[in-house]
């Protein structure tokens, strides 16, 4: 079985790509290297022996979808690509929705010209929006996004679902992911945002390492065990697991329009996983209060039964793992050398 892999090169795709090898997947990249580096493709090679054909394109350029498809036959695609910079997309929203949405109505338009009608779509458990309680599941549906990140994922969600009802032969998964974080236990691959990070882990990471002075905690009084922001924090790897029981499932059902939640079903707050970090890898992380990010909610997590249902899917990696991974990626791969 061949498969696209849509923004193969970046944090959650570079780990699907390992994974699909190990299951004897043929994988094609396709990335335009916009957040992620090149080099990520040796060390796919160095982890499992294979170098997958890479193609360096954008998709908003639908004649180089097109090459693609004409030079392989592509089984199904796993769709990773796009801008995800929650803070930057409320900055500049055009760049968001032009991206994130041309990209992928570009691919399915080819797909369909080329009858490939199996899809795995990266979505987020941000177009929940605020639903005011704190455990997900997927019957809650689509809520009011905070943020036009949120809203192009959002928004692709929509455009599968009419595509399946207008055309039953389409087979969809799309997984709604909490917040995954962690790294591949070789420390060759992991997360390395472009800049300054938004996310609380590659925040850790940086302070921890030294590149950052200290980690700001977005606030203390929320309604929480100890006053900080609750997540569902999922191991990477995990999440990639995920994706092949997603991939099982479309070749088995032949077609279908299913959506799952992947997460660990477990809150932990800002400081927990602060003292985490430091307690598995022996290491101080300077941080300090600092009043709430605007948009931030206190608490969600996921309700993962129905992965666990219907894919046979289950987080295996605990949040200790998570940090063990993370340190030693982030310390084999910073410009400073750990302190
Ligand atoms: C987690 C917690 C912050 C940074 C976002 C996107 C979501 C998904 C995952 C793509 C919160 C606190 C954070 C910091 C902090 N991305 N925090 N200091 O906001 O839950 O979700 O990333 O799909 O779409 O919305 O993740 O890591 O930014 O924040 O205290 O420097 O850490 O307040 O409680 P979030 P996050």
């Amino acid at each position: 079985m061949k498969i696209l892999v849509t923004g193969g090169l970046g944090y959650i795709g570079s780990h699907t790509c390992v994974e699909l090898i190990k299951s004897n997947y043929d994988v094609i990249i396709v990335d335009d290297l916009s957040n992620s580096k090149e080099k990520v493709l040796d060390r796919l090679e160095q982890i499992t022996g294979k170098r997958p054909k890479l193609y360096k394109y954008d998709l908003k350029d639908k004649s180089k979808i097109e090459e693609i498809f004409k030079e392989n036959k592509i089984d199904a695609v796993i769709h990773f690509a796009g801008f995800k910079a929650v803070g930057e997309s409320v900055q500049n929203p055009m760049k968001y929705y032009n991206n994130n949405l041309v990209s992928t109505i570009n691919l399915l338009e080819v797909m369909k010209k080329y009858n490939v009608k199996n899809i795995v779509f990266s979505s987020s458990a941000t177009i929940y929006g605020n639903v005011g309680i704190p455990k997900y599941t997927e019957e809650m549906g689509r809520g009011k996004t905070s943020n036009p990140y949120g809203t192009t994922k959002s928004m692709i969600e929509q455009i599968l679902e009419d595509i399946y009802n207008s055309d039953n032969s389409w087979s969809i998964s799309i997984l709604r992911y909490f917040n995954p974080v962690g790294a591949h236990e070789s420390g060759l691959i992991g997360e390395e945002p472009n800049g300054i990070p938004n996310n609380l882990m590659p925040y850790i990471m940086k302070v921890a390492v030294g590149e950052l002075e200290v980690l700001n905690v977005y606030g203390n009084d929320y309604e929480t065990e100890d006053g900080t922001g609750v997540r569902d924090y999922i191991h990477v790897v995990d999440v990639a697991e995920g994706h092949i029981k997603a991939l099982e499932k479309l070749e088995k059902e032949n077609n279908g329009l299913y959506i799952y939640n992947l997460g660990s079903g477990k809150g932990v707050s800002v400081l927990e996983l602060i003292h985490t970090f430091e307690k598995v890898n022996n290491i101080k992380v300077n941080y300090k209060i600092a009043p709430r990010r605007p948009g931030d909610l206190a608490i969600y997590f996921a309700d993962p039964s129905k992965a666990k249902r219907e894919l046979n899917w289950e987080t295996k990696r605990s949040v200790e793992e998570i940090c063990r991974d993370s340190w030693n990626f982030i310390k084999n791969n910073s410009e400073r050398k750990s302190k």
